[in-house]
Formats: structure tokens, C-alpha cells, sequence
């Protein structure tokens, strides 16, 4: 079930005046969650992470370099980014353009398709193909481990998108002799589990409070951080033996745990960071219901009230009919393992 990882065989162009590459890369869902930096700077975790990289919701981000533009443009679909988003671009591209040893300011334009902001992982996306089109238009000949460690300085989640399939984000250690060298993902071993991941967004809109603040409040306050954060190296240990076994059921009830987790230490930071809405308890009740009647089927939630559902692929549409019967005003998405960030060809 592994999907291949195009970026192994990514063709970087030389770096100059035409320098010009278009990525696509997909989110990825966290099955131990990424919750918590130890280094805003660099975006280095708490924690190690794991997460399915999905076959939904692609962005693609095309890269031109601009000799002599005074400044970056930077456009989704065509508009003007604003404000924070367009920041933390701008931002990713001075990083690639030291590494280069390149002054020039580049065109980019997103096209996403992931819902934005709502705990649906487009940052992991976007700064996934960004990192592979930026790296390859400035001539940067990057591993997929360099690539993965690049994306993650644009956002955490966004390093594991790098690879197809089920992916590990090495957190690292400050003993580490550099870093930044220490924190990456690589894929991870896994029997043939053939999952679907359900999506179930009950609330498109953009969320009240960043991932970024919530770390920071809840690693700052929340008497529960701790030991979730231990209790989530165990369940990591626990996660890589489901893998290997092709325990579905095992895979899901340690998800599930984890994510409720998290979002309980989110609760007890101060003031609360609450992202579940009641429509997401809506659906979580629908799961419940669902486990009852012998389907297998575990839930896992992000920075937002959205939920996905993990089940085998061939219950993927019994799933979906439960969920989208409980939140009737929301869309349900059935998504697949898909594949790691990787270079489009340009036409001629
Ligand atoms: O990459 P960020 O900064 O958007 O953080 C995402 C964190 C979660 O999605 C909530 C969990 C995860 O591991 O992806």
C-alpha cells in the first residue's frame, strides 16, 4: 500500500533567469498528533508525529523566479494573497533563496482545494509543494529528507507530506549537534491495511485561533500538556507495532486516544482552546454508533471542528452515509493513501 515517492527522482532545474517549477503535494492526516514546538525559529516539536498522507485536496504551486522584481508576488488562484499567509511565504522564500545564494524575488501562485483554515491541514500541503517547486526553481538539488526538513520550517505538518503513505516526523533532540538536522519525516513500515480516511468537514470557515497561538497557549498553560506528551511517545511505540501487524482496529483506537488527547490538553490550557463544535459531537456519537453495530471505524480531529473517520476502505461509504446522516449540513470526503510532494512537468 505504500504509494511511491516521486520526490526521490525529482529533476531540479538549473538555478537562473528561468528558473520555473510547478509541485503538487496533498495533506496529511496526523494519527499521533503534532502538538507543541520546543523551537519556534526552526519548528522543532515536542514530539515525534505520524500521520497518512491523503489522495484529496491537492495544491499546486507553481514557482518563476523574477530577476529584477523588487518584490515577491504571491497569489492564490490568481488573487493577491494578504496579511499573514502572503508573511509566512515571503518568509519560506527568503529561507530558500539564502540557501541558494539568489537574490531574485519569485512569482507564486496556489491553487488549493483543501478547504483553508479549517483543521484540514492546507498549511501542510501548501508548504509541501512549495518547498519542492521553490527548492527546485532555485536550483537547490534537495533529498526528499532535506526537502522534508525545508517544509517543515514553512509548518510543522507540512514535512510529512513530503512522503506518500503513512509518515514519521522525527522531533529530534537539543542535544542533536544541529538541530534543525535532527527533525524530519521518513515513511513508515505497514502491513497491507488498505485504510479510508472518511472527512467530514461540518465547518469550512477559518478557525477562531491559529494552531500556532494554541501550541504556544497550551504548552505555556495547560497542566495536561505533560503527560499527554509522554503518554504520546507510548502511544507512537504502540502505533508502529498496529502498522506492522495491520491491526486496523489497534491503529484506530490508539488514534482516537491520542487526538482526544490533544484536544483535552487544549481544553485545560488557559483561557480553554476549545476547536470541537457540537456537530462534531455529533459525528463522534455517529462512530460510537457505528463501532456498536461491528463496523470498525475511529475517530481523529485537528485545529478544527472537522472529523475524520478512519476505517477499512471497503466500509468507506457505510461510514460515510452514517456520518453525513449525522451532520447533514456539512460535506463528506472518502480519501485514500496518496502519494508524496513531487515536481510536475512544464510544458515546453
Ligand atoms: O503544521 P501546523 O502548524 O498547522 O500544525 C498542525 C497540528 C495538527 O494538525 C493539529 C496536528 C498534526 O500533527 O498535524
Amino acid at each position: 500500500m505504500h504509494a511511491e515517492h516521486p520526490t526521490t527522482a525529482v529533476r531540479t532545474r538549473e538555478p537562473g533567469t528561468e528558473g520555473c517549477a510547478t509541485a503538487v503535494a496533498h495533506p496529511n492526516i496526523a494519527l499521533i498528533k503534532y502538538w507543541g514546538k520546543r523551537d519556534e525559529r526552526l519548528v522543532l516539536p515536542r514530539t515525534d508525529s505520524l500521520s497518512l498522507t491523503l489522495d484529496v485536496f491537492p495544491t499546486t504551486t507553481r514557482v518563476r523566479l523574477a530577476p529584477g522584481a523588487l518584490h515577491d508576488e504571491v497569489t492564490f488562484g490568481g488573487v493577491p494573497a494578504q496579511g499573514e499567509a502572503r508573511r509566512r511565504i515571503i518568509a519560506f522564500l527568503e529561507l530558500v533563496r539564502e540557501r541558494a545564494g539568489l537574490p531574485h524575488r519569485a512569482v507564486v501562485d496556489t491553487e488549493n482545494t483543501v478547504p483553508t483554515g479549517a483543521g484540514l491541514a492546507s498549511s501542510a500541503s501548501g508548504f509541501a509543494a512549495l518547498a519542492v517547486a521553490a527548492s527546485a526553481a532555485y536550483g537547490l538539488g534537495l533529498d526528499p529528507t532535506a526537502l522534508s526538513r525545508l517544509a517543515r520550517r514553512g509548518s510543522g505538518s507540512a514535512s510529512r507530506s513530503i512522503f506518500g503513505g503513512f509518515a514519521i516526523w522525527h522531533a529530534g533532540r537539543d542535544s542533536d549537534p544541529d538541530p534543525d538536522l535532527g527533525s524530519y519525516a521518513q515513511p513508515v513500515p505497514a502491513g497491507d491495511l488498505d485504510p479510508a480516511l472518511v472527512v467530514a468537514v461540518v465547518d469550512a470557515g477559518p478557525k477562531s485561533v491559529s494552531s500556532r497561538e494554541a501550541m504556544r497557549r497550551t504548552v505555556d498553560t495547560s497542566p495536561l500538556y505533560r503527560s499527554w506528551a509522554a503518554s504520546s511517545e507510548d502511544d507512537l511505540a504502540d502505533m508502529q507495532r498496529a502498522l506492522l501487524r495491520a491491526d486496523l482496529d489497534a491503529v484506530g483506537e490508539i488514534a482516537e486516544r491520542n487526538a482526544l488527547g490533544m484536544h483535552a490538553t487544549m481544553l485545560a490550557a488557559r483561557p480553554a482552546v476549545r476547536y470541537l463544535s457540537p456537530a462534531t459531537l455529533t459525528v463522534l456519537d455517529s462512530v460510537l454508533q457505528l463501532r456498536r453495530d461491528g463496523v470498525p471505524a475511529y475517530a481523529t480531529m485537528d485545529a478544527g471542528p472537522n472529523v475524520k473517520v478512519l476505517c477499512r476502505r471497503t466500509d468507506a461509504h457505510q461510514v460515510a452515509g452514517a456520518v453525513r446522516a449525522a451532520a447533514p449540513g456539512g460535506s463528506v470526503h472518502i480519501a485514500g493513501p496518496g502519494q508524496g510532494a513531487h515536481l510536475l512537468d512544464e510544458a515546453p
